[in-house]
This record gives C-alpha cells, sequence and structure tokens, in this order.
C-alpha cells in the first residue's frame, strides 16, 4: 500500500485531502513524497510562523530532548525552562501582571477560559460573534460559527448567543446579568480574515467592563506578530486588557503548545485543580516556544511582517484587478490575507491549480482561500508566490472544475533562482 492507500484505508480523514504527500520542509519549502518542491503559503494554518524545520527550533527541542521531556505544570515540580519561558511572555503581553498556564492546543486554551469565567463570575451565558472560529471542543464548538461542523452534534451547550462581529450595539444589547463572558478574536481567521473598525475591541472592553462580563480575547491565529504587531489587539489606539488572552499556533512554530493568560484579577480567583493536564507546559514545548518567542523579538519580525505585508496586500489587489471575475475581495494585514473566491468550487480548482503551479495555499470554508506565508519569508518567495498564484488564477479560469481530486500535480513549475 502506498501513503496515500494506508491513510484511506487505516486513518480517519476529518479532512478532504489533497493530492499531496508532504514528506520534509526547510524555511519556505516543502518537498513531497516523490523529490517536488512546492512554495508554503499556508504554514499549516498559520503555525510554522518561523518557517519549517528552523535551526533555532530544532537545536531548542534536541537540546531539551536530551534533558527532560515531562513534567506539567499542573503537577507538584517547578521547571527552568518553563520558568524561563513564562520570562520571556512578560514582554509579550499586554499587561505586566497577567498570569500564564500552557496548555496543548488553541481549543483547550478557549475551552479552560470559558470553564473559568464561568466559575468566576457565577454566570451561565456566553457570547461570541457570527462568523468566529474558537475550537471544536464542546465548549468552543458551541461559541463557533461553523453549521457543517456542529451537525450531528446538537444540541451545543445552552446559554450562548451571536452577536454580529464589528458591531458594538449589537453586544451591548446582547451582554446581560447572566453573561458571563465575550469571546472574540480581534481580526476572525477561518471566518475569511474579517477586520473590525480600529476601536471595536476597546468598546467590547469597556461595555464587558461595565456589565462584569469578562473578556476573552482569541489570538491563537492572530498572534506573535502574524498581523504586524505582537498581537492583533495592538492595531487598536487604545490599550486593551482582555481578562483572558488565548495563544496558540505561531508560539511555539509547529510544535503543539499553547497558552492561556489571565488578568491579575482572574488569577485570584483562580483556585488549585481548576484546570489541568498531563502534558500541559511539558518542557519539549516550552523550549521550542522560548526559541521561537526569543528569535520573533531579536528579529523584530513585527516590523518586517508589517513591511512585507504591504506589499502582499499591493500584490494581491493586483492580481484581482487582472482577475475580478475571479477574485470577489481581497482582505488582510501584515502575513495573513483572505482572496474571497464566488464559491467552494472555486476554492477547490484553485488550491488545484496552485498545487500544480507548485504553491500550497489554505482553502477555507465560503468561498475563501487563506494566505498564511511564514513570517520570515524573503521577498523574493513571496513576489514568486505570487507569480504562481497569477499562474494558477490562469489555470483555474479554464480548468473543469475538480472535485476528485485527480490533478497530477507531477510537472510543477516552481522554480527559486
Ligand atoms: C482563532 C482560533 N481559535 C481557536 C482555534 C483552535 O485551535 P486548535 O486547532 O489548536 O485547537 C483556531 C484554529 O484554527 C483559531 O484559528
Amino acid at each position: 500500500m502506498n501513503v496515500q492507500e494506508t491513510e484511506q484505508q487505516l486513518g480517519i480523514g476529518f479532512c478532504k485531502r489533497q493530492p499531496l504527500v508532504a514528506e520534509r520542509g526547510e524555511g519556505a519549502l516543502v518537498w513531497d513524497a516523490a523529490g517536488k518542491k512546492y512554495l508554503d503559503f499556508t504554514s499549516g494554518w498559520g503555525v510554522t510562523c518561523l518557517g519549517h524545520a528552523h535551526p533555532v527550533m530544532r537545536n531548542a527541542l534536541s537540546e531539551q530532548a536530551a534533558k527532560l521531556w515531562q513534567n506539567p505544570n499542573s503537577g507538584f515540580a517547578y521547571s527552568p525552562v518553563r520558568a524561563q519561558l513564562l520570562e520571556e511572555l512578560q514582554n509579550w503581553l499586554p499587561a505586566p501582571a497577567m498570569r500564564t498556564f500552557f496548555v496543548n492546543s488553541g481549543a483547550e486554551a478557549n475551552d479552560a477560559a470559558i470553564k473559568l469565567a464561568r466559575k468566576i463570575t457565577g454566570r451561565c451565558g456566553i457570547v461570541s460573534t457570527s462568523g468566529g472560529f474558537h475550537g471544536r471542543t464542546f465548549n468552543t464548538l458551541t461559541v463557533s460559527v461553523n453549521q457543517s461542523s456542529a451537525e450531528g452534534f446538537l444540541p451545543l451547550l445552552p446559554h450562548n448567543q451571536f452577536v454580529r462581529f464589528g458591531d458594538p450595539g449589537e453586544l451591548e444589547a446582547a451582554l446581560g446579568a447572566d453573561t458571563a463572558a465575550l469571546i472574540v478574536e480581534p481580526i476572525q481567521g477561518e471566518g475569511g480574515v474579517q477586520i473590525p473598525a480600529a476601536d471595536y475591541l476597546a468598546q467590547a472592553r469597556a461595555l464587558c467592563k461595565a456589565n462584569g462580563t469578562l473578556l476573552i480575547i482569541d489570538e491563537i491565529q492572530t498572534g506573535f506578530c502574524r498581523t504586524g504587531k505582537p498581537f492583533a489587539m495592538q492595531h487598536e489606539n487604545a490599550l486593551i486588557e482582555p481578562d483572558f488572552l488565548t495563544m496558540a499556533k505561531g508560539i511555539a512554530g509547529g510544535f503543539p503548545f499553547a497558552a492561556l493568560a489571565v488578568s491579575a484579577d482572574v488569577a485570584k480567583q483562580i483556585n488549585v485543580g481548576d484546570h489541568g493536564g498531563t502534558y500541559c507546559g511539558n518542557p519539549l514545548g516550552c523550549a521550542v516556544a522560548l526559541a521561537v518567542l526569543r528569535y520573533l523579538r531579536a528579529h523584530n519580525v513585527a516590523a518586517s511582517v508589517a513591511e512585507k505585508g504591504k506589499w502582499l496586500g499591493a500584490a494581491l489587489t493586483e492580481l484581482q484587478q487582472e482577475f475580478p471575475q475571479l477574485i470577489v475581495q481581497v482582505r488582510g494585514r501584515g502575513l495573513i490575507w483572505a482572496l474571497q473566491l464566488a464559491d467552494d468550487d472555486m476554492v477547490q480548482r484553485l488550491t488545484v491549480a496552485s498545487m500544480a503551479s507548485g504553491l500550497l495555499v489554505t482553502p477555507t470554508r465560503n468561498g475563501i482561500v487563506r494566505i498564511l506565508p511564514s513570517l520570515l519569508m524573503s521577498d523574493d518567495e513571496l513576489e514568486l508566490g505570487v507569480a504562481l498564484l497569477r499562474k494558477a488564477f490562469s489555470r483555474a479560469s479554464v480548468a473543469v472544475p475538480s472535485d476528485n481530486n485527480t490533478l497530477d500535480c507531477g510537472a510543477n513549475e516552481l522554480q527559486i533562482n
């Protein structure tokens, strides 16, 4: 059996796969099992912020692997590498008095935040935003808008209310005496890179405070320089201090790791046993996260992402002008962009055509293709990516709709230097 057949017969596929066997990656590139290379505009769903197999991550992981693998932050022992990571995080968090607990995934961070908010406030209600995505556990599925993921699992948890993203009036009306928390992304990622007005979070902060409601800001996709600032909420003019800040993806550049930071006030109300997990804050993840965050800060990656983002936005807008019948809208900031296409069929055609050209993009629901390059992608690589995208749009505009994954991506045309 080849790899594809083995996965099809013995694995469980929760996603429609493309005809690609990804074997290794280095920097901005990924190679398939046959040795063909692709430029990666996905970062594995916005995760590999330093690119694939970056030496600082490899070194951090192997050095820690030779020392100690397991010592959870819900366990009884302190950890030197975790202490260093907590200190490094002080350079990042919006309020220095925030306390952090490390977890294993974005959904777990949000799930814990929702759970803790209910306990601390003694209230049950959670408000979330249409188009938002916060994970696939029961708590987080309930506050996410993805009807197809929820199908078959209904009813979800009670006491949740959706409000329009970016609409403070609707939020104000929804907040009630039983609202424990608002959970919101500063820029909706899975929702298609939706950017609210610049003062939306500040207004949400004020409304929550007035109502005794805790504010959970989900920076899982947008955090750690992805949008050209350390956190996306820092694009607002006012300093936003959330009660909970959830982080994952870029925090450890590809090692499964996540974090939940809470305000000093919230921290005081958390008790032993309120949350925990066997692998939470494990030393391997701490070591990799420490290396990633130090690198991002030492190289001022936020500033270079902001610059690259300006170029990429202009290049994608030009592309839209070339293919107005295919690209309905271009949205983004820093190195997170969405191309709004006509429908999901067009997304599939574009995804397959991109692969044929030697480029990996992220197909998303609702006619959206997301572009999430490594934050270290060079100008030449970004330029090449846009050129490959152009080629893919030309291909997709004439290609027969494809829903059977049969396109042969063998002869891709990627050329770097
Ligand atoms: C904003 C946001 N929150 C939460 C999640 C869930 O994170 P994870 O897949 O690590 O559980 C995601 C994943 O895409 C996300 O984009």
